[in-house]
């Protein structure tokens, strides 16, 4: 696994169904875009690649893919969203920003029964390591709460709940193996002070690495 470019900068968001990494990563998006900074926001599943379509897909059916297809899907959507979309703009010079990686991953397909370790060697063998992983951090009864405030009527909120805290237990494992990569914020902040400190992380980073490069 090679590491990001050094010319752009590579920034993914992580976190549980409902930590608000969507908003963060869209708003810092544009927050960056508006302060002169060239950003740009991608996501996974991708909405584009074959793969990204037929996990989008199985997200509404009624049984889930099996645990190694669904792995498997992750991993090809990953490969083509890496080699199509991160890599061309960060050798612009580009923020790129991604709404989940392979994190997501390790804790969701671990929480599913996969070795998580196993997971993640799989991913490190065909991604780019990211210069920083936001990590929103929320208890998983308030992103409970707010998924029933939100959507996800008739969902069975027992085995969400289950699977929510296995995810998020996988998630702090990977905070704990990788301290300096991984930056754990408070999401039961509010939406703008949890920005600003978005914005914080993502500037001082871009700083320094255009002190290394010059
Ligand atoms: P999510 O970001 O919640 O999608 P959206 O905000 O567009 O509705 O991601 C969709 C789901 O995909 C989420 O429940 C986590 C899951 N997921 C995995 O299980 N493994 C992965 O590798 C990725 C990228 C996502």
């Amino acid at each position: 696994m090679s590491d990001a470019s050094n010319s752009g900068l590579f920034i993914c968001f992580e976190g549980i169904d409902g930590s608000g990494k969507t908003t963060q990563a869209r708003l810092v998006v544009e927050r960056l875009c508006s302060l002169g900074y060239d950003a740009v926001y991608t996501t996974e599943p991708t909405r584009w690649s074959e793969p990204g379509k037929k996990l989008r897909e199985s997200f509404f059916a009624p049984t889930r893919l099996p645990i190694e297809d669904e792995f498997r899907l992750f991993l090809e959507d990953r490969i083509l969203h890496v080699k199509s979309e991160v890599i061309p703009l960060l050798n612009a010079g580009k923020i790129v920003v991604t709404d989940r990686y392979y994190f997501s991953s390790v804790a969701y397909q671990g929480a599913r029964g996969l070795d998580w370790q196993y997971i993640l060697h799989e991913n490190e063998k065909i991604a780019i390591v990211p210069n920083l992983v936001i990590f929103l951090d929320l208890p998983v009864s308030v992103a409970l709460d707010r998924i029933a405030s939100k959507r996800m009527e008739g969902v069975n909120t027992f085995e969400k709940e289950e699977s929510l805290r296995k995810v998020k237990g996988i998630y702090l494992l990977l905070a704990e193996r990788f301290p300096r990569l991984i930056s754990k914020l408070d999401a039961t902040k509010e939406i703008s002070e949890i920005q600003k400190s978005v914005l914080r992380l993502i500037i001082q980073l871009w700083k320094n690495n255009s002190k290394v490069d010059n």
